[in-house]
């Protein structure tokens, strides 16, 4: 990776990188649309991201290109609004939000499966550039602080509405473990995933489609949830109190919200005493919850875990991220990943004809880094 991203970056820009950066993409284990609900949330950053190739620019500018996506626009600092028309709007919000100082020529390449999977490829280009800025201007953020000003980056810039498990996970990965993360206090306890157990990206091949506008749609839900019920988040909510709710899809996304936050909290202690029946169960009801309740699942992402359940060796499975298409995540025994892997894929193409899955084992890794060279 960071080969291609400097003969990248020679090709395109014509000297030597003085700096690689690297940010990783994150699966999420539980805890799904509960981030912006002050909830808590279970990722885990892995070994698939984003490695970009920089030096400080020759001009005022900074001059972007990508291995995967091209040639990114230029743009000044401090960026202008609107945003660019392009991915280089990713680099600006985070140039935006940190107060970026020096222009820089920004060669990236990608291991993510191609975007639109559901595993943050644009969380980690955010990251990567900003521990690119970080270092260069020598601003001195923490890895947390990166992160909030990222998803800052990614709400007012970039104008998504995204919450900042995201950034987070991107930021603060630990090698070998998931994160569990308090939002409200953003602490992080992070939690050893079992040696005997590998994370599996199910990826179904099929491109995310409404993301933005169904994933706006579900926060106001539970905004609306939060006014009906007269609380502040619903962290605060149980589902006694959801008994108030009349309008029955409001009543499903927050009654979502509830039960997510408290699969999540059990979760945790199922891994620390490797309770893999209960950490199954947990996985198998999210998803549920995220078909039924939060209608956030799609066809495809039901057929690949539901092959995944059926495959040997499987623990648990669920969609990961925000869902409407991408990928899901499955928890598998690590002796019989092979015989997983050709199982799963074979049931899901003997189902879905459109579209090829793609099972890919990854491991928990640290957070975004920056190399001088
Ligand atoms: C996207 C957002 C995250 C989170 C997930 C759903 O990935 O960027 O903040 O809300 O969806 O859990």
């Amino acid at each position: 990776m960071i080969e291609e991203a400097t003969n990248l970056f020679r090709s395109a820009f014509g000297t030597e990188p003085t700096h690689i950066a690297q940010a990783p993409g994150r699966i999420n284990l539980i805890g799904e649309h509960i981030d912006y609900n002050d909830g808590i949330v279970f990722p885990a950053a892995i070994n698939l991201g984003i490695t970009a190739a920089i030096a400080p620019s020759p001009d005022d500018q900074t001059h972007l290109i990508s291995a995967q996506l091209g040639p990114g626009e230029s743009f000044r600092l401090p960026p202008d609004f609107p945003a660019p028309n392009s991915w280089s709007k990713y680099p600006a919000a985070t140039a935006w939000a940190i107060g970026a100082k020096t222009p820089l020529q920004i060669a990236v390449n990608s291991s993510l499966p191609a975007a639109g999977g559901g595993l943050s490829s644009s969380a980690a280009l955010l990251l990567a550039t900003a521990v690119a800025w970080n270092e260069i201007d020598k601003l001195g953020h923490s890895p947390t602080r990166l992160a909030q000003l990222c998803q800052l980056g990614e709400n007012q810039y970039v104008g998504v509405n995204c919450g900042i498990m995201d950034q987070l996970a991107s930021a603060c990965g630990i090698a070998g473990h998931a994160l569990q993360i308090d939002i409200p206090t953003l602490q992080i306890n992070p939690v050893p995933i079992p040696a005997d157990l590998s994370i599996v990206i199910l990826d179904t091949g099929t491109p995310r489609s409404l993301a933005e506008s169904g994933y706006n749609e579900r926060r106001q839900q539970c905004e609306e949830a939060c006014r009906i019920l007269g609380i502040g988040t619903l962290r605060e909510a149980n589902l006694p109190l959801l008994e108030l709710i009349l309008n029955p899809t409001i009543k499903k996304r927050a009654r979502h919200v509830v039960t997510e936050i408290e699969r999540t909290k059990k979760f945790a202690s199922a891994l620390a005493t490797s309770d893999y029946d209960q950490i199954g169960s947990l996985m198998v009801a999210s998803h549920a919850s995220l078909r039924d309740d939060y209608e956030v699942s799609t066809p495809e992402l039901d057929t690949i875990v539901q092959a995944a359940i059926q495959s040997p060796g499987c623990i648990g499975a669920r969609l990961t991220g925000a869902g409407f298409g991408g990928a899901a995540v499955a928890l598998v025994q690590t002796e019989f990943l092979n015989s997983f892997t050709s199982e799963t894929e074979q049931i899901y193409r003997s189902t879905v004809k459109t579209s090829d899955p793609n099972v890919i084992p990854v491991h928990p890794s640290p957070g975004a880094s920056i190399l001088r060279i």
